[in-house]
């Protein structure tokens, strides 16, 4: 049994604890014993610990009816998300507060308290992972335990998974992809006709832009996003600074029409490339042919090509962003804790 708290109850931890309620059973065999929800702090929503379990049913009833947690019995007033982290029983913390590329906080102090106390950690939340993951990785080794973080980089779809473990051999040269749901949208409507505004204000009514979509038109998102490829996957140590990052609010609709009557498209993308002894980064808006594997990918889907020296391209192509989607990605991250601690726990 793996007994989880959940620092965050936004989308994200709501997706999570949906899974949990659709498939508890079926990932309660995949894991030897259930994935046991024991606390839940939201900043805005409240705190719940039960030693004994929650059920993810009462937790989405809760916050459907009542917009939190307060009413719940099992509410610990008084505790902080640092407070829960360290006097919970949980032997994982999911890190899914407020996502911030600039501090990294405050995830960064919540995962080093954790790792501190022991704890394992899962988290999608790509601040700390992008400014701090070569730290926060010692961290977890000086303690014996484990940090996953494949939902930072197309949420459940598993390109950290597949970079990770199985193309580790292959000579990853190269990594070029569509990392940002909100750009590769609003790209694909203005093609259709649509106006820069107009694109954008769909995307952020359909839950793809950030808080504030500063950070996705402009490039920032996806920088995130490879940064965390080139630290996690190519043993480089790139700081945010590091990217060569354009984003997509110069382009106009006359350079889209100019693309498509070539036979190219406009992507914004994200590269990561070994360069000698050194690793270089960059994102910027790209047209490419429409035969590349990367051309055909719309919406707010997401796509990963991995040149290597074996295998020649690898494509990966899934969503990017979502809810259930991106709470998948924990369900990935403790099945990797779980292979690794190598036995079923009871
Ligand atoms: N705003 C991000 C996107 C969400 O549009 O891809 C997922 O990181």
């Amino acid at each position: 049994m793996y007994r989880l708290a959940l620092i965050g109850f936004g989308n994200v931890g709501q997706g999570l604890a949906q899974i949990l309620r659709d498939r508890g059973d079926d990932l309660a065999e995949r894991f030897g014993g259930p994935l046991r929800l024991v606390a839940v702090c939201d900043l805005l929503k409240g705190v719940v610990y039960a030693p004994e379990g929650l059920n993810p049913i009462t937790l989405l009833e809760a916050v459907e009816q009542t917009g939190n947690l307060k009413g719940l019995p099992g509410v610990q007033k008084d505790w902080d998300a640092l407070t829960t982290i360290r006097e919970s029983d949980a032997d994982v913390i999911v890190e899914l507060s407020y996502t911030d590329l600039k501090t990294g906080e405050p995830a960064r102090t919540h995962i080093e308290a954790a790792l501190e106390s022991g704890k394992h950690v899962v988290t999608t939340n790509k601040g700390p992972i992008a400014l701090y993951y070569p730290q926060l990785a010692e961290k977890a080794r000086a303690n014996g335990v484990e940090i996953g973080a494949e939902g930072t980089v197309m949420s459940g779809t598993p390109a950290l998974g597949l970079g990770l473990d199985y193309l580790a051999g292959a000579g990853v040269q190269k990594i070029q992809g569509i990392l940002n749901g909100t750009t590769n949208y609003i790209l694909t409507q203005m093609e259709a006709g649509a106006s820069y505004s107009d694109a954008l204000e769909e995307a952020q009514e359909r839950g793809y832009a950030e808080a504030d979509p500063t950070g996705d038109v402009e490039g920032h998102d996806a920088a995130g996003k490879v940064v965390i490829l080139a630290n996690l996957l190519m043993g480089a140590a790139l700081t945010m600074n590091d990217v060569d990052c354009t984003g997509i609010t110069s382009l106009t609709l006359a350079d889209i029409q100019q693309a498509q009557a070539a036979g190219e498209r406009w992507k914004l993308i994200g590269t990561v490339e070994k360069s000698g002894d050194s690793v270089k980064a960059s994102v910027r808006p790209t047209r490419i042919p429409a035969a590349h594997p990367l051309a055909s990918v719309g919406g707010a889907t997401n796509a990963i090509t991995f040149t290597t020296d074996l295998l020649g391209e690898v494509t990966l192509i899934g969503p990017g962003a979502g809810r259930i989607e991106t709470g998948y990605a924990l369900i990935v991250d403790l099945l990797a804790i779980h292979r690794k601690s190598g036995k079923k726990r009871t």
